[in-house]
């Protein structure tokens, strides 16, 4: 059988968290109802602004981020994957996964644990490392990125996933444009590496100009659906494209 790797490149490794299963045996995401607790009541501290104060009361009785903690995921969004792969089949054993935007790793820690068998997780900021998968600390828009993540996976990718989100604003148009931005450049990175018949799922936000890349995506792809997971906050305009099937790119096209 294949050794597992733990890659964190470049960088200093530091010490990873509980591994998902160690700490529940149920670390697959479908516990999440049952493990809801008490509510958690956040006194005021001096210091604390009112919207500190709200994230931190929101945090403490987010039953996933109670979940992630219970089974050692690195992310409450670990839960959107699972939900995702739970509803479209993505992650198929013995798969070559990309994770664009991996940091603080929860979506790499759950491709490892489907089965997966090469992942290889990019971000800006760095992440530590998560057993089984290779971490590449810098901008997924290297010029060198898509041949290092081929020679990385030892070919082309059956899937490419992207929870990347650009700094906000607060401005939502201009944070609407922003993240749209980057889920098309993540679209045109992922038709430099995806194996014919491989998967696309990218973070966007509802607001309008989502649709002009739903019909790129239907050119490149035989199926592309939207999904908001549970995991998801209802409040939050996110969601998710999901597009299986990448028809290929016709030689002379990259
Ligand atoms: C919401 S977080 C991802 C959470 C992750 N899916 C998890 O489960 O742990 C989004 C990440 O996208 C990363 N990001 C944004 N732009 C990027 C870029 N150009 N290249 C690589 N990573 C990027 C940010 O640094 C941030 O860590």
């Amino acid at each position: 059988m294949k050794q597992r790797s733990s890659t964190r490149i470049p960088g200093k490794a530091r010490t990873s968290s509980l591994t998902p299963g160690d700490g529940d045996t149920s670390a697959d995401g479908r516990s999440v109802q049952a493990s809801r607790t008490k509510t958690v009541t956040v006194k005021k501290a001096r210091g604390r602004t009112t919207a500190q104060h709200r994230w931190l009361q929101r945090q403490l009785n987010d039953p996933y981020v109670q979940a992630a903690q219970k089974q050692g995921w690195r992310s409450r969004a670990a839960f959107k994957l699972i939900e995702l792969d739970d509803r479209f089949h993505l992650i198929r054993p013995g798969a070559r996964v990309v994770d664009l935007g991996a940091a603080p790793g929860g979506w790499t820690q759950v491709a490892v644990k489907r089965g997966a068998a090469e992942v290889v997780g990019v971000d800006l900021l760095p992440v530590d490392p998560v057993p089984g998968a290779t971490i590449i600390e810098g901008d997924f828009n290297d010029p060198d990125m898509p041949d290092r993540l081929t020679e990385l996976l030892g070919g082309r990718a059956d899937i490419v996933m992207s929870d990347m989100a650009p700094n906000t604003t607060g401005h939502a148009p201009t944070d609407h444009l922003r993240i749209i931005g980057l889920a098309e450049l993540a679209l045109d990175f992922a038709t430099h590496i995806l194996a014919p018949g491989g998967a696309f799922v990218a973070k966007v936000f509802q607001g309008g100009s989502e649709k002009q890349m739903l019909t790129a995506l239907k050119a490149l792809f035989t199926q592309v659906r939207h999904a908001k997971p549970p995991a998801s906050r209802k409040e939050s305009s996110e969601l998710y494209v999901v597009a299986t099937g990448f028809r290929g790119l016709d030689k002379g096209e990259d």
